[in-house]
């Protein structure tokens, strides 16, 4: 890069670089981000990358005395300690921070997009075989849940314990106090042909959990009664949707803690205080919280506000069951889907005639699955 140049501005503390954004704007660097980023082996372990120092080991008044560049290379000096350290002019771009920070309200994260009913024609898939041996297959199902929230997998073995085996692909079971699976299995009674199964209200799983599970496996082993297809709803979508419609409502459900909780045998109490619609700092969509069985009271709203929070809290109900956003499927033995459990609600329909629905689910973390898809995008 030629045309880069560089100054140094208010005594050192600050390095302004010309001619390396590709838009053509002046990035600015604080000697003191500089110092504490540098990528010398007595700053970052070569071999893991980890950092050796804390901000204890650089002095207050850290400021760069020279700065040179040299074969696409910025060579820094700092004092009053006389540091020395080089970054990549590239290094430099990718992690500049010197650039419009916009107001993010409700953006979603990275490689994701919100969709709706429209997906029912394009559910995203995986075939196990090929997810077991095929790195470029395990990549692009494992994409298309960092973009979806949720996806299927077929061609599974239709037995006791084979959703581990999807697991297995990115990561770890999470554990819980229902043990390390659970069962969900039901018998519909074959003498009376009107019973009905109650479908249930699409919700995300475990919300009493702080942290909740993040992921959830649900496996079919059976599935001989009319009716039960599995259904999916996108949560970013649903709280995308209320902010349009109403930016108070939206406010308030992500700007106050609701409270969930599980009051189980064997001693178990489980409890939480977070928001329905959880934001960063930045107003970008972290996770959705949402399951009318575990909601406990909501004591966290000033009396004010409370009527105005429950017509929001109505409205993302009313939402969620909008045929227009939900993805429907019916899972035959031996297939299974998978949902971030911080994004997307799932749910139950109803089920009546004659026949068994038998199956697994476990929980798992997202943060295993994203590792597995760095790794495998790396290696692309
Ligand atoms: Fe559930």
């Amino acid at each position: 890069m030629p045309d880069a140049s560089l100054t140094l501005e208010d005594g050192g503390a600050v390095l302004r670089l010309s001619g390396i954004a590709p838009d053509g704007r002046d990035l600015r660097f604080h000697a003191i981000w500089l110092r504490d980023n540098a990528l010398d082996p007595a700053t970052r372990d070569p071999g893991n990358g980890q950092r050796l120092i804390t901000l204890g080991d650089i002095p207050a008044d850290c400021h760069l005395s020279d700065v040179r560049l040299d074969a696409g290379q910025l060579h820094c000096t700092f004092a009053p300690d006389g540091h020395m350290c080089a970054f990549p002019l590239g290094w430099l771009r990718d992690h500049a921070y010197d650039r419009p920070h916009a107001n993010n309200a409700a953006a979603l994260p990275e490689g994701a997009e919100v969709w709706d009913a429209t997906l029912n024609a394009s559910v995203p898939s995986g075939v196990m075989p090929d997810l077991e041996q095929n790195g470029a297959a395990l990549r692009d199902w494992l994409a298309a849940i960092r973009r979806y929230g949720f996806a299927k997998v077929t061609g599974m073995r239709a037995e006791p314990g084979a959703l581990f085996g999807i697991v297995d692909l990115f990561g770890h079971v999470r554990e819980t106090n229902y043990g390390r699976h659970f069962e969900v299995r039901t018998e519909v009674n074959p003498v009376n042909l009107a019973y009905t199964g109650l479908g249930l209200q699409a919700h995300t799983d475990n919300p009493y959990r702080d942290p909740v599970p993040t992921l959830q496996v649900l496996a079919c082993l059976e599935n001989s009664a009319t009716g039960g297809e599995n259904m999916v709803v996108d949560g970013f979508a649903v709280a995308r949707k209320l902010r349009d419609e109403d930016p108070r409502g939206f406010a308030l459900m992500a700007g106050h803690d609701a409270r969930f909780a599980y009051v189980g045998g064997g001693g178990v109490h489980l409890r939480s205080r977070r928001p329905m619609i959880e934001l960063g700092p930045d107003g970008a969509l972290q996770a959705v919280r949402f399951n009318a069985r575990s909601a406990a009271p909501i004591t966290d709203v000033p009396f004010d506000d409370m009527a105005d929070y429950y017509a929001a809290y109505r409205r993302f109900s009313a939402l969620v069951d909008d045929p227009t956003i939900q993805v429907t499927f019916k899972l035959a033995p031996g297939e299974a889907f998978i949902v971030d459990n911080t994004r997307v609600l799932h749910a139950r329909r109803g089920y009546s005639g004659a026949g068994t629905r038998w199956l697994q689910g476990c929980y798992a973390d997202k943060d295993g699955l994203l590792s597995k898809l760095a790794v495998l995008e790396e290696e692309a």
